[in-house]
C-alpha cells in the first residue's frame, strides 16, 4: 500500500476523514507523540493497527477525542472527578482510564472494563476527529521502537503500512499523556508524564497514588514478594528500545560528564562508534521534547553503544526518567 503525506489543508483533513470512516488508518499528530489512528468504535478498523504496529492483543489502545462532550458516550457516567480533570488539563497531555461503554468494542480496550480518553492539543487531530469518529490511537512506532515526534518518524517504521500520514510538525512534548486512571477507589497514575502527580492532587483536592511498580527494573522482582505487575498492561512491554545498547550515568552532573568521557574514549580506542545523549538536571523539559528523536539519531548514526546523563528523579525528570530507564534496559552507572 502507498502512505499517503498529507499536510492538514481542508482537503487533506477531508481525505483523512474519508480513510477513518472507509476502516483505514491516519497516523495523526499530537503534543505529546504521533498516533496510529483507526475508528475506535470500528473493530475490524483497529485490528489493523495491532497488525500495523506488531503490537500484542493484550495491550488495549487508548481512544482520543476532539471534545469533552465525547466522553459522554464512551464512559456511563461521567463523575466529578472526570469533569474537573478534564476542565483543567484537557485537552493536553493526559489520559484517564475510566469504566468503558458497551460501545467500544472489546479490541479497542484489549477485552478489559474499563478504556483510556485523551483529548489531544492538536487543532488538525481534533478537526479529523470531528470529521470522522474517535480514533483508536497508540503511538505510531512500530512495537518497540522509539514513539514517532515528527512525521518523518512515523514514516521510518510505517511507510507501506497505514494509508496515510498527517504532518503537524515536531511534537512540543515529545514523552506520551500521563495516564491516570480514575476506575477504582483511588486515582492512581499508571504511566508518569509531565502532568505530575502534585497537579492532579491539587486538582482533584485528594490524594493520587503512583503505580509503585514505575521506574522499577523488573530483573529486580524475582527478590521481590510485592505484586510487581504494572496496571497498565503496555507498560510491561520493553519499550522505547534504541537498537545500541545505552547506559546511563547518575551522580554529581560533572562527575557523571567525566565519567562519560573516559567511557567513551575507553570504547573509541577499540573502534566502536559511540553515541552520546546529555541534559543537565534541570533539563527535564528539553529532555522531554529531544529524548526519542536523540534515540533514533543515534540508531542512524550506526552507533554501538549510548551514554547518556540520568535526570534527577523528580517532577518531569521522574516521567523521562521512566522511558531512558526502559531505553537503557535499567543500566545505570551510579558515578
Ligand atoms: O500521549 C499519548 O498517550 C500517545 C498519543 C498518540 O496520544 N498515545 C500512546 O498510546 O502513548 P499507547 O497505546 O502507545 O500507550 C497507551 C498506554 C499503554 O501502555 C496501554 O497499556 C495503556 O495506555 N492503556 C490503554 N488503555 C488502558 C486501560 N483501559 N487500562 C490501563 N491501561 C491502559
Ligand atoms: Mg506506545
Amino acid at each position: 500500500m502507498e502512505t499517503l503525506y498529507l499536510k492538514g489543508t481542508d482537503r487533506d483533513l477531508d481525505r483523512a476523514a474519508a480513510i477513518i470512516k472507509g476502516g483505514g488508518l491516519v497516523a495523526f499528530p499530537t503534543e505529546t507523540v504521533y498516533g496510529l489512528g483507526a475508528d475506535a468504535l470500528n473493530a475490524n478498523a483497529v485490528a489493523k493497527i495491532y497488525e500495523a504496529k506488531g503490537r500484542p492483543a493484550d495491550n488495549p489502545t487508548i481512544v482520543t477525542i476532539a471534545d469533552v462532550s465525547d466522553l459522554e458516550t464512551l464512559t456511563p457516567e461521567v463523575t466529578e472527578d472526570m469533569k474537573k480533570l478534564a476542565e483543567a488539563f484537557w485537552p493536553g497531555p493526559m489520559t484517564m482510564v475510566v469504566p468503558a461503554a458497551p460501545i467500544i468494542p472489546a479490541i479497542t480496550i484489549a477485552g478489559l472494563k474499563t478504556a483510556g480518553i485523551r483529548m489531544p492539543d492538536n487543532a488538525l487531530t481534533r478537526e479529523l476527529i470531528r470529521r470522522s469518529k474517535p480514533l483508536a490511537g497508540p503511538s505510531a512506532n512500530r512495537s518497540k521502537r522509539p514513539s514517532p515526534t515528527t512525521a518523518q518518524h512515523v514514516l521510518e517504521d510505517m511507510d507501506g503500512r497505514i494509508d496515510a500520514v498527517l504532518d503537524g510538525g515536531t511534537c512540543r512534548v515529545g514523552i506520551e499523556s500521563t495516564i491516570i486512571d480514575l476506575s477504582g477507589d483511588v486515582p492512581m497514575i499508571l504511566r508518569p508524564g509531565m502532568i505530575i502527580r502534585s497537579q492532579f492532587e491539587e486538582v482533584l483536592g485528594k490524594k493520587v497514588l503512583l503505580d509503585p511498580t514505575l521506574n522499577r527494573d523488573p530483573s529486580e522482582a524475582a527478590n521481590d514478594t510485592s505484586d510487581f505487575h504494572p496496571k497498565a498492561p503496555g507498560m510491561k512491554y520493553k519499550h522505547y528500545a534504541p537498537k545500541a545498547p545505552m547506559l546511563l550515568f547518575e551522580g554529581p552532573y560533572e562527575k557523571v560528564l567525566a565519567e562519560i568521557d573516559v567511557v567513551r574514549k575507553a570504547h573509541e580506542e577499540k573502534g566502536e562508534r559511540v553515541y552520546v545523549i546529555s541534559f543537565e538536571p534541570d533539563e527535564a523539559e528539553r529532555a522531554a521534547h529531544d529524548i526519542y528523536g536523540l534515540l533514533r539519531e543515534a540508531d542512524a548514526s550506526g552507533a554501538d553503544l549510548i551514554l547518556a546523563t540520568a535526570l534527577p528523579q523528580e517532577g518531569a525528570g521522574f516521567s523521562v526518567m521512566n522511558r531512558m530507564l526502559k531505553s537503557a534496559s535499567f543500566h545505570v552507572i551510579r558515578v
